[in-house]
């Protein structure tokens, strides 16, 4: 059996089967319309969402199997001081897969290890959030035709931003991409992921200006600044507009770059450019149905 913790929990190859399977289902949806018949997916969201469960929930749906589960563990035994572990234990009797989402780091992984059934972590602290992460790769490869030989500028909280450290991890398995970090000094990259990049020869730059390389990027992936994961106020309020992407900064651009943001956004993309055919974070969410599909067959070991 298999979980999904960390984007690099499947090789370039079985990513590179799975996008395809992703591929057939936007190709052919109703091919797959009772793949999951008789199954059940549980979301166990134990920190807001809106984007991640509702994309499981519908995944699952379009695949004919059923869901349950909580969107706030106030609602949920944790509020009774319930154990992730006995949590799992339980929801391995009532479903045949789950997807968490935890704000303590390492809560999936706890989950995992006490299951009976597929765990996905549908992001944890701000550490993982490879599901995001296999969405960010599927829509690059759909909108460009390749996962290499681009530069990557990604921009605003890369400190807290779990998706950003999911597809950085994600990135750095293939040939020729090129980082450009994009952050004030205090939301820098942490050093255990720039380490990691300096270990194996992978090329980045830490730039705070914006416009100093947009006219470089292939790709701009755009963050919000993660005020959950702030220890005070005063910080995220002096942040927290650090960045704005506007028609303006969008004319330094390359014609053929692509704007990608996990969302929800706050104010760091003027909604002035959601038109720009250069805007893809719409698509994006798109993509990230798709691609839960496809995981949710491969964990199940479901073939259609
Ligand atoms: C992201 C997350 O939860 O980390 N959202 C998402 O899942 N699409 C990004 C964010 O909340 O900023």
């Amino acid at each position: 059996m298999r979980h999904l913790m960390s984007p690099l929990d499947f090789s370039v190859d079985e990513l590179n089967d799975l996008f395809d399977l992703a591929g057939d289902i936007e190709y052919d949806t109703a091919k797959y319309a009772d793949a999951c018949s008789g199954k059940i997916l549980a979301t166990c969201f134990y920190e807001p969402s809106t984007r991640t469960r509702l994309s499981f929930e519908s995944a699952m749906q379009r695949l004919g199997g059923g869901v349950l589960g909580f969107a706030d563990a106030g609602s949920s035994s944790a509020a009774k001081g319930e154990s992730v572990a006995d949590t799992i234990r339980m929801i391995s009797c009532y479903a045949d897969i789950c997807a968490m989402r935890h704000h303590k780091e390492g809560a999936p992984l706890v989950a995992a290890s006490n299951s009976s059934i597929p765990v996905i972590n549908a992001g944890d602290g701000g550490h993982q959030h490879p599901t995001q992460t296999l969405t960010d790769l599927l829509t690059i490869r759909s909108l460009t035709g390749r996962l290499q030989n681009f530069t990557i500028g990604l921009c605003g909280d890369l400190k807290f931003g779990r998706t950003v450290h999911s597809l950085i991890y994600a990135l750095m398995r293939y040939p020729g991409v090129d980082f450009i970090f994009i952050s004030p000094e205090e939301l820098r990259v942490p050093d255990y992921i720039a380490e990691g990049l300096r270990k194996s020869n992978i090329r980045y730059e830490e730039v705070i200006r914006l416009d100093e390389v947009m006219g470089r990027l292939d790709l701009l992936y755009m963050t919000r600044v993660q005020k959950e994961r702030f220890f005070n106020e005063e910080d995220y309020v002096r942040l927290k507009d650090f960045y704005i992407l506007d028609r303006e900064k969008m004319e330094a651009a390359k014609d053929e770059v692509l704007i990608l943001h996990p969302l929800p956004r706050v104010n760091e993309i003027a909604p002035e450019i959601d038109n720009d055919p250069r805007a893809a974070y719409f698509r994006q969410v798109k993509y990230g149905v798709y691609v839960r599909m496809a995981l949710i067959l491969s964990l199940l070991e479901i073939k259609v």
